[in-house]
C-alpha cells in the first residue's frame, strides 16, 4: 500500500497529464489562456513542494538517492522555464502548440520517472513517520507557492 502522500502526488500528476494534453489540443485563445493558467497553478506548487520535501530528503540521504534527486530537480528547472515561456507567449503564436507539446513531453517523462523510480526509492529509504513529515512539508510549501500565485 502506497503512502497517502504518494497517492496525493500521483493524483496531481494525473491532473497535469490531462491538462498537458488539453493544452496541446486547444486552438481557441480563451481556452488556451484558461488552460495555461490552470497548468501553471498545478505545476509550480507541485514541483516546489516536491523539492522542499522528497527531493530534499533524498539529497540528504546520499548515494543513488542523491543523484536521482539532483536529476529530478534539473528536470523541474527545465519544466518551469518552458512553463514560464508558455505563460508569456502570444496566445496566437505559431509555436504555442509546439511549446505545449514539449512541455507535456518533458513533464510526462519526468512524472513517469518519479512514479517508477523516485517514489518507490523513497518508500524504501524512509519509514512511514518520515514520509508523514515530508507530506506536511510538501503541503506547507505548496500553500506558500499558491499564495504567491494569487
Ligand atoms: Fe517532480
Ligand atoms: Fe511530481
Amino acid at each position: 500500500m502506497a503512502h497517502e502522500f504518494i497517492k496525493h502526488l500521483k493524483e496531481d500528476h494525473e491532473k497535469q497529464r490531462e491538462l498537458g494534453k488539453e493544452l496541446q489540443q486547444a486552438k481557441d485563445p480563451k481556452k488556451r489562456e484558461k488552460l495555461r493558467q490552470q497548468m501553471h497553478e498545478e505545476l509550480n506548487p507541485h514541483v516546489e513542494g516536491e523539492e522542499a520535501s522528497i527531493f530534499d530528503y533524498m539529497k540528504k540521504t546520499g548515494g543513488q538517492a542523491h543523484e536521482e534527486a539532483l536529476k529530478a530537480i534539473q528536470e523541474h528547472h527545465i519544466a518551469k522555464i518552458v512553463m514560464n515561456e508558455l505563460m508569456n507567449l502570444s496566445l496566437e503564436s505559431e509555436v504555442f502548440e509546439a511549446k505545449a507539446y514539449v512541455l507535456d513531453e518533458l513533464n510526462t517523462h519526468h512524472m513517469d520517472e518519479e512514479e517508477e523510480t523516485h517514489f518507490p526509492l523513497l518508500e524504501e529509504i524512509a519509514d512511514k513517520g518520515q514520509i508523514d513529515e515530508l507530506f506536511e512539508l510538501y503541503e506547507e510549501t505548496e500553500e506558500e507557492v499558491e499564495k504567491k500565485l494569487i
